[in-house]
Formats: C-alpha cells, sequence, structure tokens
C-alpha cells in the first residue's frame, strides 16, 4: 500500500543526517566480532540493541568509584548515587517529554510495567462488565496481563483486527468502543509487521468514551521521536535493552492522576513514608511503585542511552530506518519475490525498520541457522505474538530488524545471503523444526 504525504501516519525526518551510522559504528566494540568467520552483521535489534562504550563505562564507573544503595544513607557514596538514580529519572522524562520525572517509574523492562499497570490500574477500577480492547498485533506481554486482570475482574477482552496489509483496523476499533470501555492497550509498533499505529488518533477514540489508552512502546520509543503530552495517552511502557541500555531496566510512565488511581502493587522497602502495626503512608511518586533496592546501574545506564540517542536526534534515527526499510523492501521485491514472503506494510515511512518475511518451502530456523553461517544475526519463531501468527495463517518468520549503526551494505548482505539460501534451497529442506518462543 503507498500513502498520500499528508497521511496521519507519516514521520517526517530530515535527510540532511547528522547522523553517520559508519561513525556510530566505532562506539559499538561488539560490533567488531567475527561470527563464523565473517564480520557480524547484527540484525536482532528488536529483541535487543547492542549498547555503546558511553553505556558500559557510566555503569563501570557506577560499580568502580559510587556504589551504595540509594534513598538510604547519609554517606557520600550513598548521595551519589542517589543523585545519579534519580537524575536518570529526569533524564528520561526528558525523552519522551513527560511532564514531571515523578512520573518516571522505574521497572524490571516492558513486561514487568506493562503488568504493573494492569494490576495495580487494572485492580482498583475494573468493575464486572467492563472491556478491554486489544488488538491481534500485541506481543503477549500487551496480551496476557490484560487477560489475567480480566479473568479476575469478570471483565471482557475485545481484539481489534488487521488489514491485509498488515494496517489496524480503525473502522473495527471505532465500531467496538463503547461506554463499557475501560481501557484500550495498544502496541506503538508491532514488532513482527512493524506496523506503526496512529497512538494520537486511537488515543482520541479512548477518551471519546472516557477510556484509558495504555500503549506498549517496547518497539516504539527506541525508534521513533515520541511526545507523551502531543500523543495525549495515559500510560507508556517500554525497556532500556532496546534502546542501547542495559537489560533489567525498563520504564512505565503515566500522567500524574492515571498514577494517582493505582494502588501500590509491589510493596516493601522505599515504598512507604512510615509503617506502624496497623497504618501505612505511601511514599510519594515514582517511589512508592518502586520497590525495593532498584537497579541503579542499571537507571544510570539507561540514562546514558537516552542521552545518547537525543544526541544523535530521534528524527535522524527514524529517518536512517525509513531508508534501510525502504532499500530491503525495495530489493525484496524486485529481486526475491518469486521466493520470498513477506509480511506487513510495504511502505517504510508507515513501518519501523522490522521486516518479517519467510522463503517459500524453508523452515523459518533453516533460515535463521543458515543466515548465522554466514554471519547474520536476525530472529525466527512466532517473536512472542502467537495470535498474529495464527491470524496470519503462519507458523513463524524470519526477522531482521534495524536501528543506528546498521548499513545499506548490511542489508546488501542480508539480501545476498538469501539469495545464496534461495540458490541451496533443496538441499537445504528439512522436515518441521520445534517452534520455541524466544523473546522479541
Ligand atoms: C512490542 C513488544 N512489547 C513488549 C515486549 C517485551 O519487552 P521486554 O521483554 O523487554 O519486557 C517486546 C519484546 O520484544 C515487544 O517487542
Amino acid at each position: 500500500m503507498f500513502i498520500d504525504s499528508d497521511h496521519p501516519l507519516l514521520v517526517h525526518g530530515s535527510s540532511d543526517m547528522g547522523f553517520n551510522p559508519y561513525e556510530i559504528r566505532r562506539d559499538f566494540p561488539i560490533l567488531e566480532r567475527e561470527v563464523n568467520g565473517r564480520r557480524l552483521v547484527y540484525l536482532d535489534n528488536a529483541a535487543t540493541t547492542q549498547k555503546p562504550r558511553q553505556v558500559i563505562e557510566a555503569i563501570r564507573e557506577y560499580y568502580e568509584k559510587y556504589n551504595a544503595n540509594v534513598h538510604r544513607g547519609f554517606h557520600t557514596l550513598s548521595q551519589e548515587a542517589s543523585e545519579a538514580y534519580e537524575k536518570a529519572h529526569e533524564t528520561i522524562a526528558k525523552f519522551i517529554n513527560a511532564y514531571s520525572w515523578e512520573e518516571i517509574v522505574f521497572t524490571f523492562n516492558s513486561t514487568e510495567a506493562l503488568n504493573l499497570i494492569a494490576y495495580a490500574w487494572g485492580f482498583k477500577n475494573l468493575r464486572e462488565g467492563d472491556e478491554i480492547i486489544l488488538t491481534v498485533m500485541e506481543h503477549h506481554s500487551n496480551m496476557l496481563p490484560w487477560r489475567n486482570i480480566a479473568r479476575l475482574k469478570n471483565a471482557k477482552i475485545k481484539y481489534v483486527d488487521i488489514t491485509d496489509d498488515g494496517l489496524l483496523r480503525y473502522d473495527q476499533l471505532e465500531e467496538m468502543v463503547s461506554e463499557k470501555t475501560r481501557i484500550i492497550a495498544v502496541t506503538m509498533m508491532s514488532n513482527v509487521l512493524g506496523t506503526v499505529n496512529d497512538i494520537k488518533r486511537i488515543a482520541k477514540i479512548a477518551h471519546s468514551v472516557d477510556a484509558i489508552i495504555v500503549v506498549d512502546g517496547a518497539q516504539g520509543v527506541p525508534h521513533l521521536p515520541v511526545n507523551v503530552r502531543d500523543l495525549d495517552i495515559d500510560f507508556l511502557a517500554f525497556s532500556g535493552h532496546k534502546m542501547l541500555g542495559p537489560t533489567g531496566i525498563g520504564v512505565l510512565w503515566g500522567k500524574r492522576d492515571r498514577l494517582d488511581e493505582m494502588m501500590p502493587f509491589k510493596v516493601g522497602g522505599d515504598t512507604i513514608k512510615d509503617v506502624t502495626l496497623d497504618d501505612v503512608v505511601w511514599q510519594d511518586l515514582p517511589w512508592r511503585f518502586e520497590a525495593g533496592t532498584p537497579n541503579i546501574a542499571g537507571g544510570i545506564g539507561l540514562a546514558v542511552a537516552a542521552e545518547y540517542l537525543m544526541r544523535l536526534g530521534m528524527d535522524n534515527v527514524r529517518q536512517h530506518e525509513i531508508e534501510l526499510t525502504s532499500y530491503t523492501l525495495k530489493r525484496i521485491r524486485e529481486e526475491l519475490s518469486s521466493d520470498v514472503e513477506y509480511y506487513g506494510p510495504w511502505d517504510a515511512r508507515i513501518k519501523g525498520g522490522v521486516i518479517a518475511f519467510n522463503i517459500r518451502d524453508l523452515h523459518h530456523h533453516t533460515v535463521g541457522k543458515a543466515l548465522d553461517m554466514l554471519g547474520i544475526a536476525v530472529r525466527t519463531g512466532k517473536h512472542c505474538a502467537h495470535p498474529l501468527h495464527y491470524r496470519l495463517g503462519i507458523n513463524g518468520t524470519v526477522r531482521a530488524s534495524y536501528y543506528i549503526y546498521n548499513t545499506r551494505e548490511e542489508v546488501d548482505a542480508l539480501v545476498e545471503a538469501l539469495k545464496t539460501i534461495i540458490g541451496l534451497k533443496e538441499t537445504l529442506k528439512t522436515t518441521e523444526e520445534p517452534d520455541v518462543c524466544p523473546g522479541g
């Protein structure tokens, strides 16, 4: 599908990039690695991204110079650690243009953030008969928490379908909402189709019936300029490790009023101002939702990752991925279409840098293993989006996904490797291999 230049989903980036992927690569030591005798081509960024020296160094510096617990001590190390950890919340607030750093809750990852919203907001606010609207393109992390809370509260789940082009059925969503709708939970970008959803439009639909909108930003936030005020959403979840940060740190952003409507869910140390045997006074935001000793090094590392991305400019990040994706789709369409089945929108301007496909008559795992033999890392399987694969009538896909350090030459390497694999199809054909559900 091709679209008009005033299409609401279009993200315009500068073509004059103050941004050079070849220079950026120098900050990523792992990209020097060889795999199976070839220079690594890392195309599994939707699962996790590589880390620049700056992030690795910030974590090392914390452990070497000011490792201490936060919020607890008057000693110098504890004050330095607390200051850096709190400042990390401010940096993340700036990254997504939150109203205040107090709306930033650090979690373990997107999955934990989404569970937290489902249980903490959902448990307090859902009633029997209420409806939660999800989409068939959701990752399990933005599907299963809602199904669990719906079961606990006797609420109902409804799913919005996709078009044949892999776009969300906005017409169906508009018909589906009613005064019973309490929550619309939707991904900003599909981790399989790459589809970028029109979050502003969905927020308006949600608010027209006084429902809240929860956005799974695990794929969107690392790749698109995100401004929560402009989007006018209620909650956003994302993961540090998918945006150059370390694993074990994620973010839950919520509008202050919404966070105030949540009951403290995980409770214990750091969540309280005072406790007696019969009563408890909860801490201010965001601490009442960050129970126990947090991932201090992770928070500090994530802030450095966000600063790195802000220096590059998220418009430039987006533009770079549009260019790589559009080049890949052109080569697939022109050179591989008789052997390759591609899933998702064909217009790179309305999708992220995620290319899901199959080679006809070859199992996706076989293709993934063959690409690895050629030094190219991709993901294969159902990418924790089983219902979407069943909706597409397939058992899995090969997924190549891009980030700031990927180059046109790496796209060429992928396309040439696919040609080699297609040439060896008869030799490579195997019986069905077992499916696994790796992350991402
Ligand atoms: C769209 C989407 N949502 C949620 C997640 C879960 O992220 P995490 O495993 O970091 O919690 C992923 C991970 O790949 C994802 O792609």
